[in-house]
């Protein structure tokens, strides 16, 4: 009986130690086996024990035989369940993993063209500023060589705000124009300088948005002439929309430059039917009026220079040939992810 009972206690020591699966088996094989098994045989073997003792020697048999089958079970489940080693190996998320190209977001086409202009322009030395959108009635028109009755005011239809003396008038900026006085005022020259910003004006249909972006770029100098103007132009908008345009300069007016003109632009693009022979215009720029000069302190005998304007979204527009403006501000991602 002592010999027994020490073999059944190394049974319960095996089980708790077996490594793998396959080892637990064997145990359990040894300890159940049909044929050979030594529980099994064990139990059999109690027919023989003499009627006085079978009694117990069942109830101790039977306590080691529920023993057994728990300790494997448990056993068995712990196996199944994998190491923390085993967890790491194969839960490791690998943070520096890159996502498929689709999946990654983007700047919108507005903020992603106007960096690209800062580093067009920043190439050719000019500065980034930017200004209020809430203007007044001086930067916005009156600096600008457009007082209260000009014509040239119809032309931008302005957002104007309540203020209590109505000779303070606020509006909502109708142009980037106010930061050529801004600038000029607060630097002195040579300068070179591009404001990008919003811009508001009484408009809405499919080519024309109550807000939207201007770029105004400012060059002064000595020497500053046309020439240079167009040699900016030009570089900046073949960089900027297509390296194959081609450009019209045609006189245009602005109050506040003195001669104005108007750029127009084609190029061949890759579905040349759609773009050929399309003159469409892009930049209202020209040299900046003695008169701007003067407002904001600078000698217009000793310098001179050029000032120029586009609008963004139609910048973008032409570039990937988006027919409607309103596009731009629906935040519909299906139009945005095609960029
Ligand atoms: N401010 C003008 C506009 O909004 C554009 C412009 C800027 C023209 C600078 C000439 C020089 O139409």
């Amino acid at each position: 009986m002592t010999d027994q009972q020490t073999n059944w206690e190394s049974f319960d020591g095996r089980i708790r130690a077996a490594k793998t699966a396959e080892e637990l088996a064997a145990v359990e094989q040894e300890l159940f086996g049909r044929k050979a098994g030594a529980m099994t045989l064990a139990l059999k073997a109690l027919h023989d024990v003499p009627e006085a003792e079978r009694k117990t020697a069942a109830a101790t048999l039977n306590t080691w035989k529920r023993t057994f089958e728990e300790l494997i079970t448990l056993r068995r489940k712990e196996l199944a369940s994998p190491s923390d080693d085993m967890l790491r190996m194969t839960d490791r998320i690998d943070v520096s993993l890159e996502l498929p190209e689709r999946e990654r977001g983007h700047l919108h086409l507005i903020p992603e063209f106007i960096r690209e202009v800062e580093e067009v322009f920043g190439r050719l030395g000019f500065d980034v500023a930017t200004g209020p959108e809430i203007e007044t009635e001086e930067f916005n028109f009156n600096l600008l060589n457009i007082p209260r009755d000009h014509p040239a005011r119809d032309a931008q239809d302005t957002f104007w705000l309540k203020t209590k003396n109505p000779e303070d008038r606020l509006l909502l900026r109708t142009q980037t124009s106010p930061m050529q006085i801004r600038y000029m005022q607060s630097h002195k020259p040579p300068l070179r300088v591009i404001a990008p910003g919003k811009v508001y004006r009484k408009d809405s249909d499919a080519t024309h948005s109550p807000m939207f972006h201007q770029f105004e770029g400012l060059m002064i100098g000595e020497d500053v002439t046309l020439a240079n103007m167009k040699a900016v132009m030009i570089e900046a908008i073949r960089t900027l929309v297509s390296p194959t345009a081609e450009f019209r300069f045609r006189t245009g007016f602005f109050p506040f430059v003195e001669p104005g003109l108007e750029v127009d632009m084609r190029w061949q693009g890759d579905d040349a039917a759609s773009r050929e022979g399309k003159w469409l215009e892009v930049v209202g720029c020209g040299m900046v009026h003695p008169n701007v000069l003067k407002n904001c302190g600078i000698d217009p005998r000793k310098y001179q220079g050029f000032a120029f304007g586009f609008g963004v979204e139609r910048m973008i527009m032409i570039k990937h040939q988006i027919p409607d403006l309103r596009a731009f501000f629906q935040g519909d991602l299906r139009f945005l992810r095609q960029f």
